[in-house]
């Protein structure tokens, strides 16, 4: 089983760009999965606990179970209109999520993993955790990325993450390939070198917080939001300390990859989330491997709420249409790396790459084959160079595609796909069809280049699924071969369409962006 979890949500606001980044590269990861053949759980939801969002429901004056209501409902809602398709909704107030969280932490406490101490320090109410000089900017005081800082001195439990951090450096560095892409690894291996000796507070006092999971064993606390949040990998497949349900063992089958962005990979998923499931007793053949993501940024500029440059992807969506922007969030970033998020350019990509090569392949194909053969595809004469060109530049893409796809490299893959695109366009500008119709003798030949178009277009659906899964089954309509959407990938062979076969008038599949709908934006 191939295993693919994205972070949770923050439900303190609504969705943003860089959201709905994550879930469309993880729903067309997921989607790859499956046409490879292989079998797919995606897990995705929402993180509802914690103090932002108990101090945003006291300002709008609602109770924190209603103000979470309201917004996982935006989060969820967004993500069905932008066709991400998951098989697992985590939402951290869920029941089951509770009792999980609580059995974990029982089982920690009972193995000595968990004790009680008083600290003394200073303490970040935005990111909700106490500082430590390290923390400190050049100058010794704390930066403004912190919020208000204030000395407090409170009881707490912690976890003793100290004792797992040697077996987590060896772990990184030995043979298992765990951080994607790789020049991630540095530095988190710098992070745990700069973190070793200190535990993991796990709790806060309910005068402080009240809106978390209770603390199994003192009703006087609640869980950090962090050690809530990240048990959600596992609660939701059925995890339990001491006997997991079957459904935990069908899904974290071999190694799950969590897609997560560079911000939340030190320390809470590099180091805190290991060493809670090596405590857990999970071996290192089981740990998770991390995919982590660049940042989508406006004009190089982080988005933020005082920035005010906060991209809504419901609105983009509305305007430029679903498939447009997932082309676009997966097309425009390497994974791994920053981008800028720029509204010329995703036009600008659509109209070319879309409506230009790919949209303009599919009509003269089809429309071409419609004219000139009522629409039959048939056999046609002996191959020339060109033809057989054509079929090579085929398995070279499919070949390329693939690669770039298994190494996460979605980019990579359109370029690939692109590439045979226009390699077609090429071929058709040099065969003429439309001269070859007006010469009778010349009807096998004229089969034999439509025929050669046909299939390049519904090789091109196959490959383009996971990425535009709507257009995909435009496509297959379009040709009347409702069996593409059932193949796999080790299916994409020269003949998906049967000789004979008759396909169907097209309607444009990628009409194009007039830019008045930018300048309206
Ligand atoms: N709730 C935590 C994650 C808990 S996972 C056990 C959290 N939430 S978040 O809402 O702040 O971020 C969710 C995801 O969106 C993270 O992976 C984060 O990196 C990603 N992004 C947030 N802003 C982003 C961009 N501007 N660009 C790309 N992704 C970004 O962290």
């Amino acid at each position: 089983m191939f295993f693919l979890t994205t972070a949770i949500d923050y439900t303190n606001g609504s969705p943003h760009i860089g959201h709905a980044y994550e879930k469309v590269l993880a729903d067309v990861i997921a989607r790859y999965h499956r046409l490879t053949g292989e079998e797919v759980y995606f897990l995705t939801g929402v993180d509802q606990h914690g103090q932002k969002v108990q101090q945003t429901a006291e300002k709008e004056g609602v109770s924190p179970e209603e103000f979470v209501k309201r917004t996982t409902g935006k989060f969820s809602r967004l993500w069905t209109k932008l066709g991400v398709e998951y098989d697992g909704w985590a939402e951290t107030t869920d029941v089951r999520h509770k009792a999980c969280v609580q059995s974990i932490l029982s089982n920690l406490y009972t193995k000595d993993q968990i004790y009680r101490k008083s600290y003394k320090g200073h303490y970040s109410v935005r990111q909700e955790q106490f500082l430590t000089d390290r923390d400190r900017d050049a100058t010794g005081n704390f930066g403004p990325e912190w919020g208000e800082v204030t000395e407090i001195e409170e009881e707490n439990y912690y976890f003793k993450l100290s004792e797992h951090t040697d077996w987590l450096k060896s772990f990184l560095e030995g043979p298992l390939e765990t951080i994607l892409p790789a020049f991630r690894k540095t530095e988190l291996l710098n992070a745990i070198d700069r973190n070793t000796g200190t535990d993991l507070c796990i709790s806060r006092p309910k005068e402080r917080l009240r809106w978390g999971i209770e603390i199994p064993f003192d009703a006087n606390f609640v869980t950090y939001v962090w050690f809530d949040a990240l048990i959600n990998y596992i609660s939701f497949i059925g995890f339990t300390p001491d006997s997991s349900l079957p459904v935990f063992d069908d899904v974290w089958t071999d190694r799950p990859v969590h897609i997560i962005g560079k911000d939340i990979m030190v320390p809470a998923h590099g180091i805190y989330w290991f060493a809670i499931l090596h405590a857990l007793g999970f071996t290192d053949e089981k740990m998770p491997q991390l995919l982590v993501h660049g940042w989508w940024n406006i004009r190089g500029e982080k988005m933020s709420k005082s920035l005010g440059n906060i991209v809504d992807p419901d609105q983009l969506a509305d305007t430029f249409g679903t498939e447009a922007l997932r082309y676009y969030l997966v097309r425009d970033i390497h994974t791994g790396k920053d981008s800028d998020f720029d509204l010329d350019r995703l036009v600008m990509l659509y109209n070319t790459e879309l409506a230009n090569e790919l949209g303009n392949l599919c009509n003269r194909a089809l429309n071409m084959s419609q004219r000139f053969t009522d629409g039959i595809i048939s056999p046609g004469g002996p191959l020339t160079a060109d033809d057989t060109n054509l079929q090579q530049s085929l398995i070279d893409t499919t070949a390329a595609y693939r690669k770039a796809m298994d190494n996460h490299e979605i980019s990579q893959g359109l370029e690939a796909l692109n590439r045979h695109v226009v390699h077609c366009n090429q071929y058709a500008e040099r065969m003429k069809p439309w001269e070859l119709n007006k010469n009778l003798q010349s009807k096998d030949r004229l089969a034999t280049v439509l025929h050669h178009l046909a299939e390049s277009v519904a090789h091109c659906a196959v490959l383009l699924s996971p990425i535009l899964p709507g257009a995909a089954v435009k496509l297959a309509s379009q040709l009347n071969l409702a069996t593409l959407s059932k193949l796999k990938l080790d299916d994409l062979k020269w003949g998906l369409i049967p000789l004979h076969h008759e396909i169907n008038p097209p309607t444009p599949v990628f009409p194009r962006i007039e830019v008045k709908a930018v300048e309206e934006t």
